[in-house]
């Protein structure tokens, strides 16, 4: 089995049903004897949490609420992920980049040549021994996630979930033809890098969804044997 450092991210509309399965995941990957970080974004540092609160309460413009998740994202690279992946652990975030592309990429049409400068910025991997404050202007090389699971559920039943759940922060409270273009801005980034996603039909029963997942590390040589239970 690997024992490099792995980075699974996972996306989805909101209420699309990730948490579950992530908890799920994690417990498995721990069971099977590695070391685990469980994290999301905006978020995954105390910093980066309070950037998160910022961003889902405070009403802002589109270009503040990109410079806030990247700026969450950076400390969170830096701080907690980069060590993580270089001790060996299996990192598990709720969310990343594609995140910001699909929400406030093609969710509320913030230009995507100026999100992908500012992921440049964040995830370029700088010349080995270059000062912690250097930023990779030309970076040969960005830090993505090794696999990314994408949950896809028709906006109308996401929207439904959530109405049950709880209040709605900034985002969910948004109407249905935003997260029609959430979701077909997830779908774009799916289809032009098939190899980094992995696409996963929200819609089945939870047992199916978990068969899906786990196949899927299986398969990659990530888990050493597949698991018949569902999560709870
Ligand atoms: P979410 O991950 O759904 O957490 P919870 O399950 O606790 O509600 O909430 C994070 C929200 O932030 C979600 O609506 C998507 C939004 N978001 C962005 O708009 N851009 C980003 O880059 C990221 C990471 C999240």
């Amino acid at each position: 089995m690997q024992k490099t450092g792995l980075f699974i991210s996972f996306e989805g509309i909101d209420g699309a049903g990730k948490s579950t399965h992530i908890d799920a995941l994690a417990a498995l990957f721990k069971q099977q004897g590695r070391t685990l970080v469980q994290t999301r974004e905006p978020g995954g540092t105390p910093l980066a949490e309070s950037l998160r609160e910022l961003v889902l309460h405070q009403p802002m413009d589109a270009l503040t609420e990109a410079l806030l998740v990247f700026a969450a994202r950076r400390d969170h690279l830096h701080t907690v992920i980069e060590p993580a992946l270089a001790r060996g652990d299996v990192v598990l975030c709720d969310r990343f980049t594609d995140a910001t592309f699909a929400y406030q990429g093609a969710g509320r049409g913030f230009n995507a040549d100026i999100l992908e400068q500012l992921e440049r910025w964040v995830q370029g991997r700088p010349e080995p021994g270059a000062p912690e404050a250097a930023v990779a202007m030309h970076p040969t090389a960005l830090r993505q996630p090794d696999l990314t699971v994408l949950f896809e559920v028709p906006p109308a039943v996401a929207a439904e979930r959530l109405a049950k759940a709880r209040e709605a922060d900034r985002f969910e409270a948004l109407p249905i033809a935003f997260f029609e273009r959430v979701a077909k801005g997830y779908a774009d980034r799916a289809a032009a890098e098939p190899g980094r996603f992995v696409r996963v039909d929200g819609n089945q029963t939870k047992n199916q969804v978990w068969q899906q997942l786990t196949k899927t590390m299986f398969n990659r040589g990530w888990l050493a044997i597949m698991v018949a239970g569902s999560p709870r």
